[in-house]
């Protein structure tokens, strides 16, 4: 059987690709710092699977525990999600961004290169691109100046992947994630934000919910056909199936280059709107929400073009917005 070590394995995409992992038979031992998770999240992996993973509460910034974890477990391959993702926090948190999202790339893969260790997936984000010239967004167009330190952190990352994967004859993939949504069917985890939440979705499920008064729709004035903003959001439990795929092809030396990247999203765009009304529809609820202004740093569109994605990884997403939209609210109900 083979290990895999999941780092951020009980975070919002962690949990869900340590789920998938175990469906394919793997072996998985998570590495969380429970920063911005619950151990309970464990207990509901477990639940769903039947099998509790491996798990050990490390802070990777801490190079000697990094070591030391590698000393006493064998891996055949990592998914590394540990990672602070806040836009807004990392512009006034900037060092702490990077020593979190970089330094513990560079302790990981300094391990892997000193115990000879291979396949290594990264989280990367849509967010490398910026605003793009042209849509759908291809792997070709170009890296564009980050707009956030979060952003920063992502585009740093893949740098140091690739020269590592250079230097030191690692295989590596960066899936670049766009928007993820929703949360597993077993409605036992999904996403938890802190606080008041940044991202769309969370925000839609807590206003039907109550616990806020109205949805802040950012902008009615962009160049898109209803003047709001145009994201691709992808199912949680499509993308982290994604990453089983990435985690085949360099375990079978499928891969053409030893650094990779990959776009993981569904195609198709949604605007704010679109999104609203498809929520209350397979939910059969009202949302409260107004137009106010732009958010500073958005952008006004951004949706993959997953041509090489499909026929690289063998891989396409099989859930629909609706299921996520749904599986999304049956979640918020969950928890409140
Ligand atoms: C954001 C990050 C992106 C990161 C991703 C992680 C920015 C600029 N980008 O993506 O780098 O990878 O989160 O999940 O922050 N919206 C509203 N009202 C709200 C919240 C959002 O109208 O209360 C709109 C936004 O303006 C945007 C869309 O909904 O058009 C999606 O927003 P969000 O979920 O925050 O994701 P991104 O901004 O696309």
């Amino acid at each position: 059987m083979k290990r895999i070590l999941v780092t951020g394995g009980l975070g919002f995409i962690g949990s869900h690709t340590v789920v998938e992992l175990q469906n394919e038979g793997f072996e998985v031992i998570i590495i969380d710092d429970l920063s911005n998770t619950s151990i309970k999240v464990l207990d509901s992996i477990t639940e769903i699977t039947g099998t509790k993973p491996d798990f050990h509460q490390i802070d990777l910034r801490i190079k000697n525990d990094v070591k030391t974890f590698f000393d006493n477990n064998k891996v055949d391959g990592i998914i590394h999600f540990a990672a602070f993702k806040a836009v807004g926090e990392s512009m006034y948190k900037p060092l702490d961004y990077y020593e979190n999202n970089l330094g513990a790339l560079v302790y990981l893969l300094q391990e892997m290169r000193d115990r000879k260790l291979d396949n290594f997936i990264f989280s990367s984000s849509c967010t490398v691109y910026g605003q793009a010239d042209e849509l759908p967004i291809t792997e070709k167009a170009p890296v564009k100046t980050a707009e956030s330190v979060y952003g920063s952190t992502k585009q740093i990352g893949e740098e140091i992947l690739k020269n590592a994967s250079n230097a030191h004859n690692l295989n590596i993939i960066a899936l670049r994630y766009f928007n993820p949504i929703g949360a597993h069917e077993s409605v036992k985890i999904g996403e938890l934000p802190l606080g008041v939440p940044q991202n769309l979705i969370p925000f839609i499920t807590q206003t039907a919910a109550g616990i806020r008064k109205e949805l802040s729709v950012f902008g009615d004035d962009y160049n898109t056909p209803d003047g709001t903003a145009i994201r691709d959001y992808i199912h949680v439990v499509d993308l982290a199936k994604a990453h089983i795929a990435a985690l085949q092809r360099l375990m079978n030396k499928n891969n053409k280059k030893s650094f990779e990247f990959f776009n993981v999203g569904t195609g198709k765009g949604s605007s704010v709107l679109e999104i609203i009304n498809a929520f209350e529809k397979v939910n059969n609820l009202k949302l409260n929400y107004k137009i106010v202004d732009r958010r500073e740093g958005d952008i006004t569109a951004a949706y993959a073009d997953t041509t090489i994605a499909n026929k690289e990884l063998g891989w396409k997403t099989e859930k629909s917005l609706e299921e996520a939209l749904e599986s999304a609210w049956k979640w918020q109900l969950q928890n409140n």
